[in-house]
């Protein structure tokens, strides 16, 4: 079994992926991972449409496409570099429906109150996340798709079924190197805002 830190610390947002399939075997797998995550009063608001169907895949990269290139891009060609950007846009323009499986994740808002919807969706979707990546595969958590009404409606939820992420899921075509992340000194205070943490050793 793959040692836990090393899932954490690799995990990364893949946004171009094979075409080879994952087996439900795998997908079940994965959302089970998911659904293992905490709740607000253990309510398990978290709602997962697994998407194989071309057709629908192919509808959700025309919405994501849609999205951005209807405003979305031009508000983050001012805030990424032009790699990130790139690479972001090769997900929007149909990296992200490519992939085999598209798990689109909302929320019954029927289970929870609003307050408490995000912060009990969005660790389940942290789970997929690393439980695909423990599994040798790839995936992105996304919003991008969720923006508008067009998900909803091509998924046929009931108004009380927001979607909220679509993560793509599928097997890598090239490695992604390390993520950059900011080390914990520059993230943690200790005791009050402002005081280092970890202290300096001695
Ligand atoms: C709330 C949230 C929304 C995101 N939405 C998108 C998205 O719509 N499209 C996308 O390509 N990536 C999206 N991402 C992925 C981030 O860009 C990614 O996690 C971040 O850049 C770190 O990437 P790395 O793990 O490869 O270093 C989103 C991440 C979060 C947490």
């Amino acid at each position: 079994m793959a040692d836990f830190f090393d899932v954490l610390l690799t995990q990364r947002a893949a946004r171009t992926l094979g075409p080879e399939d994952v087996d439900d075997a795998t997908v079940t797998r994965i959302l089970t991972a998911a659904t293992h995550a905490p709740t607000a009063e253990n309510s398990q608001p978290f709602v997962f449409i697994v998407v194989r169907d071309p057709a629908i895949r192919s509808a959700i990269g025309v919405i994501t496409a849609g999205i951005w290139e209807g405003g979305a891009k031009a508000l983050e060609a001012d805030r990424l570099t032009p790699s990130f950007l790139r690479n972001v846009e090769d997900g929007a323009m149909g990296g992200i429906a490519a992939a085999p499986v598209l798990i689109v994740v909302c929320g019954d808002t029927r289970l929870t109150f609003p307050q408490a919807m995000d912060a009990s969706v969005f660790p389940a979707v942290q789970n997929l996340l690393l439980a695909a990546h423990a599994l040798g595969l790839g995936s992105t958590l996304t919003t991008l798709p969720t923006l508008g009404d067009g998900l909803a409606e091509t998924l046929a939820l009931p108004p009380e079924v927001v979607p909220l992420a679509v993560v793509p899921i599928g097997h890598l075509t090239k490695p992604l190197g390390p993520p950059r992340r900011a080390p914990v000194s520059e993230k943690a205070h200790l005791n009050r805002y402002g005081t280092p943490y970890p202290p300096a050793l001695p």
